[in-house]
């Protein structure tokens, strides 16, 4: 087990005033919960290009092919958000017609957007068809026909990878596996389906097929999977007579979010992945693919943390001591949904006060929002302030408005600039259970 320690969980700007209160890019997020209220999420940019440049650095140190970095939007996504991003000269992953235009609004070049789905609508498809993507992620035999008939109807010319389904699964929560047999995603490889789907695609009219694609699970830390992977779709190329120009194992590589975590890493996937890579087509006489990876936690995870107001404390029959946020299952669902760890701490540093352990829950009514079942604690009373670290992938994105919670505001934060990328939803002027 990698020694992870605070500040490996929260952003690389983090620092403390000489007060003891913790800043982001210099930036106190005491005043700021103060001027934004709270529940609040505030991403650092420095960690975000700070996570890019590794990656960069990773492959470049591996692979001597050329290679793309696509950031898988679904971890989170906002105008403001993709603006920076594009910014960094990354590509885009995008699963939706909402995250398909914010791609394009947000300056993104279609040669650098994919879409992926297992049900894309015609909307969506005709979107990306009309626009260029770079490619549409075909994932079902069904998917291929019908693209065929909007691609001929519209008279439009697409570029598309195959979504394979290699039936590896990998050591994560169950439902964030998807390359096994029996995931919804992607067209399997054993029953013939893949080799289907590129026999039908190799003298379309229409649609030509640029690439394969494989996409394992999310957060995990084994690098064998993503090498058996390789070795299955390169596999069924050489047996369809096919050579990939673009290849792309997904992303899924995992992050610690707390100090029992896994290491911050990124070498075992990248070295894994590129060194598979170049074995299998160079073995081939193959010329070496762009290699396209996908990460989405792994960019945002860490440059995001949630700032909550301690509200409620109280010790129930059996003697939990609970301590309540002013947020909890709508804006993070996710302790709830696949039993994620996290950690907090307190905004105003407390070194050399006791600790406590208490059970850190939500507002909302439902016994199952917990955020943190267990963490030790200085005391803490209504009004103080705590940060929730690595929130920045999965948490909003993934929020609600359940018992009709506004969702919270949204800042990117760099040295004296603060800029709202979502401001926080007004219950009373919300259009979604007004009817406005
Ligand atoms: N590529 C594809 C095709 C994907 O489906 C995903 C994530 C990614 C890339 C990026 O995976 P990442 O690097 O972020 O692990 N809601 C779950 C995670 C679901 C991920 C879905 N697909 C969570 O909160 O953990």
């Amino acid at each position: 087990m990698a020694d992870i320690s605070l500040n490996d969980l929260l952003p690389v700007s983090a620092c403390y005033t000489p007060e003891g209160s913790l800043t982001i890019a210099r930036q106190e997020l005491a005043k700021l919960a103060k001027q934004f209220g709270t529940p609040l999420y505030v991403y650092d940019g420095q960690t975000i290009r700070h996570q890019i440049a590794s990656l960069q650095e990773a492959i470049g140190h591996f692979y001597q092919g050329s290679s793309e970095i696509t950031y898988a939007a679904k971890a989170y996504f906002s105008l403001g958000f993709a603006r920076r991003l594009a910014d960094q000269g990354i590509g885009v992953d995008v699963v939706s017609l909402g995250e398909l235009k914010i791609a394009r609004q947000a300056g993104f070049s279609p040669l650098r957007v994919h879409l992926h789905g297992n049900n894309k609508s015609e909307d969506e498809l005709v979107t990306a068809l009309k626009w260029g993507v770079q490619a549409i992620v075909v994932d079902s035999l069904e998917e291929l026909g019908f693209l065929s008939q909007l691609a001929e109807k519209l008279q439009l010319k697409g570029r598309v990878w195959l979504r394979i389904t290699p039936g590896i699964t990998v050591d994560t929560h169950h439902y964030t596996q998807t390359a096994h047999s029996a995931s919804k995603f992607g067209l399997p490889v054993q029953d013939g389906q893949a080799a289907e789907a590129i026999r039908q695609l190799a003298h379309h009219p229409w649609l030509t097929m640029t690439g394969l694609h494989t996409h394992l699970g999310s957060q995990f830390f084994e690098a064998e999977p993503y090498r058996e992977a390789v070795a299955r779709l390169t596999e069924l190329a050489e047996n369809t007579g096919i050579i990939p120009q673009e290849f792309s194992p997904g992303g899924g590589w995992g992050v610690p979010y707390t100090q029992d975590g896994k290491s911050n890493d990124p070498q075992p996937w990248i070295e894994t992945v590129a060194v598979a890579v170049e074995q299998k087509f160079n073995r081939r006489g193959w010329p070496l693919p762009r290699l396209v990876v996908e990460p989405g936690r792994w960019i945002v995870a860490r440059a995001g943390l949630a700032i909550y107001t301690i509200g409620t404390s109280k010790t129930a029959n059996d003697g939990t001591q609970f301590l309540a946020v002013d947020g909890g299952l709508a804006d993070n669902v996710r302790p709830a949904l696949y039993q994620a760890q996290y950690t907090a701490l307190p905004l105003q540093k407390s070194e050399g006060k006791p600790v406590r352990k208490v059970t850190l829950v939500g507002k909302f009514c439902e016994t199952g929002d917990i955020l943190i079942p267990e963490v030790y604690l200085p005391p803490l009373q209504r009004g103080d302030l705590l940060a929730v670290p690595v929130a920045g992938a999965y948490q909003l994105s993934m929020s609600s408005n359940y018992n009709l919670a506004a969702r919270p505001a949204v800042l990117w934060l760099e040295e004296g600039q603060v800029e709202v990328l979502q401001a926080r939803e007004k219950a009373e002027e919300s259009a979604w259970w007004t009817g406005k």
